[in-house]
């Protein structure tokens, strides 16, 4: 059956003034419904009385760590949803000669109706909600990156028509990424399996609340180090750095454990023979993947890092 066929009619999912800080705190059918809204923002179906959410809105668009992907996406979305982004480095900005990120929050909410923000703990963006009244977005922590994971759900629900029993195959290091993962699989019904060295698995309290999820959402996380039996038959296999920002100190005992976890051509022919290749970027060619794989006929990865607009539409849209 087509795509189109076997959508619904789009309307906007309504999620005013919740936080998106991670996929944990949404029902299945939330979640699900922002993948939908996602897909016809880029397909264009969305209504055009629906097509201008942010009309008069402003919002603070806040990272105190590098971004290209994230950034842009929030900026340009916030901007063709009929909104005005006011973008802040951290270093500019109060915060870096010691006010509070509760003060922050609590003056932002006074002059915008939404705060996007990338930081490092992810404590801080839990006590800038807590502060402000206005939504807030997590644009990526050291523990989750849920806009990321909401465009990777976009990205194989449009390749292969649905997600429930889609095999994804996780491989290197157990980070935000492979976090925010691990919750939307259990959302949405996919089997997620991690293939990681020992010492670099994901955080034993996010597989426990992602596998809990999964007894709603139908999917099953499993966690192994064998990268081979991991890959094997899988529909989509996705890797990601192997020294996150913030993880730089033992970089090199890092790489040293993550060497047998590299996603080349060879570990690639286990998977089925559809399968695609994802990363959130920015790729560290010859280090996490190849470029083999990262320039090979599976790779979607561009693609992956253009559904970054539309998952930021798809939440920004519901939240603010
Ligand atoms: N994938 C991702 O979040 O990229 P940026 O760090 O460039 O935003
Ligand atoms: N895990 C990576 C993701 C970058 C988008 C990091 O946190 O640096």
């Amino acid at each position: 059956m087509a795509l189109a066929e076997t959508r619904r009619a789009p309307a906007r999912t309504a999620l005013p003034g919740r936080d998106y800080l991670s996929l944990h705190d949404f029902e299945p059918a939330e979640v699900a419904g922002l993948i939908e809204d996602g897909l016809a923002w880029k397909q264009g179906s969305m209504p055009p009385a629906q097509a201008r959410p942010l009309q008069g809105k402003s919002l603070a668009l806040l990272f105190l760590k590098p971004s290209t992907r994230t950034r842009v996406a929030f900026e340009v979305a916030t901007a063709s949803l009929g909104g005005h982004p006011v973008c802040l480095q951290g270093g500019d900005m109060q915060l870096a000669r010691g006010e509070t990120i509760g003060d922050t929050g609590r003056v932002l909410s006074e002059l915008v109706d939404g705060i996007v923000i990338r930081a490092f703990a992810h404590r801080d963006v839990e006590e800038l909600a807590a502060a402000a009244s206005v939504p807030v977005v997590n644009a990526l922590t050291d523990l989750l990156h849920p806009s990321q994971a909401l465009a990777d759900m976009i990205t194989l629900r449009e390749r292969f028509g649905r997600l429930a029993g889609l095999t994804l195959t996780y491989v290197g290091d157990g980070n935000n990424v492979c976090h925010s993962l691990c919750f939307a699989a259990a959302k949405t019904g996919i089997h997620l399996r991690v293939a990681c060295p020992e010492g670099y698995a994901p955080a034993a309290a996010v597989l426990a609340a992602a596998r809990a999820d999964a007894q709603c959402g139908g999917g099953r996380i499993e966690v192994m180090t064998d990268p081979r039996a991991a890959v094997e038959g899988a529909d989509a296999v996705y890797t990601d750095t192997w020294v996150s920002m913030g993880f730089e100190a033992g970089a090199d005992a890092r790489r040293r454990a993550l060497e047998p976890y590299r996603v080349h051509a060879g570990l690639m022919r286990l998977a089925a023979p559809h399968a695609v290749f994802m990363h959130d970027l920015p790729a560290h060619r010859g280090e996490e993947v190849t470029d083999e794989v990262m320039d090979g006929p599976a790779s979607v990865v561009f693609a992956q890092a253009g559904n970054r607009l539309h998952a930021a539409k798809a939440i920004l849209a519901a939240v603010v």
